[in-house]
């Protein structure tokens, strides 16, 4: 497969690594990477799918979100947030679509928090929430045999920035994130969230 990666960070990184051994070709974006597009403009990703010839897939591993207490939130963390991670990586489908390959799939990212309660989460909780309910309501209207999957991780081992927010979660290591994203590309499932979420 030809796999588009948005997402050159830590699980985008994994991912590359996971499907290079697999001998797929990766195409590596992200506003700095090898091809440049911002997911939160529309026009980059449009000009990202029509510049980068054919390709059989799409993962996102890319989009921000806000920490921080709701009763602190503020109007450009919310917007910020939605734009990202939510209409980010929703658009990166929308722009892809004329463009992937019959039968491809697009596989997105979303997150533990909104199945799990922690403290001070909500903006996140609730850009996971607006993803999987995109994907699972995509994967039944995708034309010429296209799939929608997503992957919904804890929080990763090699993102030790983010367990103050996750005090008692069990971190996963991004590689098994990895192989997620790869097993969803490679298998016939459509409307999937899998997550990776290790709680006792
Ligand atoms: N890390 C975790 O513990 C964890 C857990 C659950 C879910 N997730 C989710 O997984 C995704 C990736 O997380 P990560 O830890 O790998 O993040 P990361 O290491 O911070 O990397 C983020 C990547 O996304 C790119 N990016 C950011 N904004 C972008 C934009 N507007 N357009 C295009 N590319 C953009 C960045 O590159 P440029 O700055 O060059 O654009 C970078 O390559 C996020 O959606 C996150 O919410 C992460």
């Amino acid at each position: 497969m030809r796999v588009v990666v948005i997402g050159t960070g830590t699980l985008g990184s994994a991912l590359a690594e996971a499907l290079y051994e697999a001998e797929h070709e990766v195409v590596r974006v992200s506003r700095s990477g090898d091809e440049k597009a911002d997911v939160t403009d529309r026009a980059s990703l449009d000009d990202l799918f029509t510049r980068i010839g054919t390709f059989d897939a799409v993962a996102c591993a890319a989009g921000d979100v806000f920490p921080g207490p709701l009763v602190d939130s503020t109007d450009d963390q919310w917007r910020d947030s939605l734009r990202s991670k939510g209409m980010g990586q929703i658009d990166a489908v929308r722009s892809a679509l004329p463009y992937i390959a019959d039968g491809g799939s697009f596989t997105l990212v979303s997150g533990i928090l909104g199945d799990e309660v922690t403290r001070a989460m909500t903006i996140g909780a609730t850009v996971n929430g607006l993803v999987e309910s995109f994907v699972r309501a995509a994967a039944t209207e995708l034309p010429r045999g296209l799939r929608i999957n997503c992957v919904s991780p804890t929080v990763l081992v090699e993102s030790p920035q983010y367990y103050p927010y996750f005090p008692g979660f069990v971190p996963v290591p991004a590689r098994d994130v990895a192989l997620a994203y790869l097993r969803l590309m490679s298998n016939p499932y459509n409307g999937e969230i899998v997550r990776l979420h290790r709680v006792g």
